[in-house]
């Protein structure tokens, strides 16, 4: 069995009204979306993707200006960045108000809010008159979709319905920044590059991108996981010590020369990491279909989103 894909917004809407979750494009990934002040729906979410219930779900809003009806003591900090960027692939951390549910936050004082770039997601939401809670729209632990189709294979028996905004423009989830401190600090590295954020605040941010970090419960050092190993470094030395015999390769554009590689992925023949950045999941996906036993990727440069797919990398060599 697999859900109904279609680009119906009345659809989605009328399902989300009478409570139920539907999987909803964004910039970064597909979500799996339901009515943020509805604990009801916000269950569902949780069942349908077998997630914890202690990894809180980020809430979507249409703009900033509506921000203070679910979170409180905002600091001009926050909304100035948000006035500047307008819908981004930032998750901003704030106070949240008492209409938001425990559930949503797993019992955390603060919510994080996101205004999705993508005109879809942002039609769904004007057209709603709530918000909408929404993981990334696959089983916990496992790499995030960034086509619609990608849903239907993971989830499509579980949910009804899935909103196609077609492919992913940005492809890694969003920034989430930490707006509940006196400085605020990055949760997660993602789909908006730190030094972008760092020169529209006008300070450095401290990234606090760990599993152990207990301000961010969601970001467990094994999420992404690929199905088979994955090793994360040099590639032409990994090769040297691999003993497997079918080996997948994932690199921004190098190709390596050795009569055990089946299948390589370079994400961006040109060397471009923001599209790089759009292909990384569906590679990771492509590669199960193989008959590779293990990926070798190579290390991403250190800055702008490379950082955040290395992270990804890196996860994904825990799983
Ligand atoms: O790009 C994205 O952020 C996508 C799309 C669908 O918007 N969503 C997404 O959601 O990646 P999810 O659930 O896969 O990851 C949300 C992360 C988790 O690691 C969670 O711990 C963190 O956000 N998070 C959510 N609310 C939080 C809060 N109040 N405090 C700290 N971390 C929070
Ligand atoms: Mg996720």
């Amino acid at each position: 069995m697999s859900a109904e894909i279609g680009t119906n917004i009345q659809r989605a809407t009328s399902l989300l009204q009478a409570g139920e979750i539907v999987a909803i494009p964004t910039e970064t990934v597909y979500g799996l979306a339901g009515n943020a002040l509805d604990p009801k729906a916000v269950a569902q979410i949780f069942s349908a993707k077998n997630r914890p219930s202690f990894d809180p779900l980020i809430v979507h809003v249409p703009n900033y200006q509506c921000w203070d009806l679910y979170a409180q003591d905002i600091p001009q900090e926050a909304t100035a960045l948000a006035k500047k960027i307008g819908p981004a692939p930032v998750t901003y951390i704030l106070p949240k108000k008492d209409c938001i549910p425990d559930l949503v936050t797993s019992g955390h004082p603060t919510v994080g809010l996101r205004i999705p770039n993508h005109s879809t997601a942002l039609t769904l939401l004007n057209t709603l008159d709530f918000p909408l809670a929404a993981p990334s729209a696959n089983p916990f632990g496992f790499v995030s979709p960034t086509t619609a189709q990608h849903v239907n294979e993971q989830l499509g028996k579980v949910i009804p319905y899935i909103l196609d905004g077609g492919s992913c423009s940005v492809g890694l989830e969003s920034t989430i920044i930490d707006f509940t401190k006196a400085q605020p600090k990055v949760l997660r590295l993602g789909g908006f590059e730190v030094e972008e954020l760092e020169s529209l605040l006008g300070s450095t941010l401290t990234v606090q991108n760990s599993s152990s970090n207990p301000s961010a419960p969601g970001m467990l050092v094994s999420h992404y996981s690929p199905g088979i190993p994955l090793k994360l470094g040099n590639v032409s030395q990994l090769l040297n010590s691999e003993t497997q015999e079918n080996i997948a390769v994932i690199s921004l554009n190098k190709t390596f020369d050795d009569p055990r590689i089946v299948e390589t992925l370079r994400l961006s023949p040109t060397g471009n990491i923001q599209e790089a950045a759009t292909h990384l999941f569906s590679a990771l996906r492509a590669i199960k279909k193989t008959k590779a036993t293990i990926i070798l990727a190579e290390k991403f440069p250190e800055q702008g989103l490379g950082l955040a797919i290395n992270d990804r990398l890196q996860r994904a060599s825990k799983g």
